[in-house]
This record gives structure tokens, sequence and C-alpha cells, in this order.
């Protein structure tokens, strides 16, 4: 067997003590079900109004702080999965991909946690609606939709809490994109990562809109992993950044529970911008904007000189992700044309 075929013994025994829960693995189960011929599952993607940037543990990819996010519906991963006989065999939008490429190396890594004698290899194909790598968090929605696939393939039927443990594992952000509307990630304690996961915060609010500006959908030069890395590595700004990160993820709860929009856009704008400052101030710095994501930032402020109130947050790529609501959508689409509109709650 090929070295990559093993896993991290930590990685290892954390994904047997959630499947230990199955309900198809279960001892006591009348029903043991056995593995299905192929696996479906699908996710939106998400977009964090209050980020995750760190990690204290990276073997069990544990986050420094905890974050809360607003899921895009219409967006996202759609997958399929089924036993393969020799090799991985990885299809992303209808093309396979080189088992060597780093999106299939990710993904047979992920997938070495739960290969069985019956499943010792997978074909995986799914279909991404959002650029891969773009800074539009298409491994969030890949990693959900994959334990969702794994969960109805091997037919465990894990609580929602258990399989964002699992998506956790393969991409931190997956963990909150397997709900609708908001969703928290708590952090957690305990050394074995069994606290940190993400639930949904059940808070409906039709009037909330995401404008996604997108300057450049080429791939990011450093992914989100090795910037967090190199931030918590080489910057002295970042020991401020958990306790901001768990303040601002506690206002913005708040916010979305008393629908007070203000709040959540200045805490949401000024969290993202903190994060960056953290990444700019590395060495060597990281910079994932372009001189047009500056200038959109500039023209958000404008707007809201002008008595527009619109906001933006950014992850790890040049892209601004703008927060208003409908009373706003024709001004902000007029100051920004092309602008892709997505409103999560309406139906
Ligand atoms: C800036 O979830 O992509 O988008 O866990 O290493 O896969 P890994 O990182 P990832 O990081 C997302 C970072 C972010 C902020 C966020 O989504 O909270």
């Amino acid at each position: 067997m090929p070295a990559a075929q093993t896993p991290d013994p930590r990685q290892h025994a954390f994904v047997q003590s959630i499947l230990a829960t199955a309900h198809s693995l279960s001892a006591n189960s009348p029903n043991r079900a056995s593995t299905k011929a192929q696996g479906v599952g699908s996710a939106p993607v998400n977009i964090a109004l209050s980020k995750y940037w760190g990690k204290r543990d990276a073997v069990l990819n544990l986050p420094q702080n905890g974050s809360v996010s607003i899921s895009l519906p219409g967006l996202g991963s759609e997958t399929q999965l089924k036993p393969a006989v020799a090799q991985d065999s990885v299809w992303l939008n209808d093309q396979q991909l080189d088992a060597s490429a780093p999106f299939a190396k990710r993904l047979s890594e992920f997938l070495n946690l739960f290969r069985t004698a019956e499943v010792p290899f997978f074909e995986v194909v799914t279909q991404n609606s959002v650029p891969t790598a773009a800074g539009l968090a298409s491994s969030a929605s890949g990693y959900a939709a994959l334990v969702l696939a794994l969960d109805d393939l091997f037919d465990w039927q894990l609580p929602m809490t258990q399989l964002s443990l699992l998506a956790r594992m393969g991409s931190g952000s997956a963990s909150r994109s397997l709900y609708p509307g908001f969703a928290i990630w708590h952090a957690g304690q305990q050394g074995d990562g069994l606290d940190s996961f993400a639930e949904a915060l059940d808070a409906p609010w039709p009037e909330f809109c995401v404008g996604l500006v997108e300057i450049d959908v080429a791939e990011k030069p450093v992914g989100s992993t090795a910037g967090m890395q190199q931030t918590t590595a080489a910057c002295a700004l970042y020991q401020a950044w958990p306790a901001q990160a768990e303040r601002d993820k506690a206002v913005i709860i708040d916010a979305i529970r008393a629908q007070d929009f203000s709040r959540l856009g200045a805490t949401a704008e000024h969290n993202a911008l903190s994060m960056h400052a953290t990444m700019i101030a590395s060495w060597p710095p990281l910079l994932y904007w372009q001189a047009e994501s500056v200038i959109a930032m500039q023209q958000v402020w404008t707007l809201r000189q002008q008595g527009v109130e619109v906001y933006f947050t950014m992850d790890a790529g040049p892209n601004l992700k703008l927060l208003f609501l409908a009373a706003q959508k024709k001004a902000v689409s007029a100051a920004f044309p092309g602008l892709k509109v997505i409103e999560p709650f309406s139906s």
C-alpha cells in the first residue's frame, strides 16, 4: 500500500470515536446496514462574518477561535461517491484530476480516514458551482458535501454535530457548511477535539443580502492552511487575534438575534480587516488583496458616507463579499455592476 494510505493515528482515533456512535455500526443496532452502491451529498458555500484564522492543533484541525457564518444557497458542491477497486479517482466539474493534483491529493488523504476492507478506494464525482480556491470557500462546501456522501454511502446516519466534526477534519470552514442560514462553529477546549463542531443559529432574516464582488477567480498562490501557518508563526500582532475574534463572534451572534444590521455589518467588516492585518504584518508578508480589492473597499466606504448602509468582508483571496439589507439592493447593485446578489433566506 502507498504511504498515503496510512492516516495519522490521532486523526484515525478521532474519526473512529465518532463512527463508534453511528447507527449502522452500533453493536446494538438490529439492522446493521451494508454499504450502498453510491452515496450522495450536497452543501452550500458559507461566508464567515467572524473569521476562523489559525489552528491550535493542526493534526485535528482545531481552531484558535470560534466563528460565525452565513451559507449561500445555490452556490456549492454536489458530490457522488462510489466504491472503487484499484485507486481513487477524482472528478471535478466533469474533468478527471491527476492523482498528483493538490485538490485530488488532499481529498485522498482525507479519504484515508474512511477506507474499509469493503471500500478500499473511492470514486468521487463533484460538481462545484464556485471557482475552486478563489476565496469563495469551495473547500467548505466540498468537504461538507463529501461527508454527507460518506454518511449516505456507509449508511451511518450520524447526527449533524457529528458530521460537522468529520467535515472539520477536511477543512475547518466545512464544519459550518452543513447548515443553511447562519451557523456557529465553537472553538472547543478539549484536546480530543470532540467539542469543536458547528451548529445552526436558527434566526431567519429575510432582508439579509450578500453580494459577491469578483475581483479575480484565479487560484490563490497561498491557500488558507498555509496562510494560517505563516501568520501564526511569524506575526506578533496575531497574539491579539483569538480574543478579538471570540468577542466579535459574540457581538455578531447577538446582532443576528436582535436583527441589528449596523452592529453586525460594522463588526464583520472590522473583523475581516483585523484578520487581514495579521496576515499583512507577518514576514514574509501575506497580502491577498489586489489593487481592485482596495478600490472596491473604498467604494463601499463612499457608499456608506452617502447613506447606503453596506459593509464588506473578505477571506483568503482578493474578492469582496458585501453585506446589506434588501432595501439597499438597488443602490448597491448600481454601484457594483455585475454584482451577484444572494438572499440566503428568500424562498
Ligand atoms: C479566511 O477552512 O479553508 O475563509 O481548515 O485549513 O482548510 P482549513 O482552512 P479553511 O479556512 C478558511 C479561512 C477563512 C475564514 C473562515 O472561513 O472562517
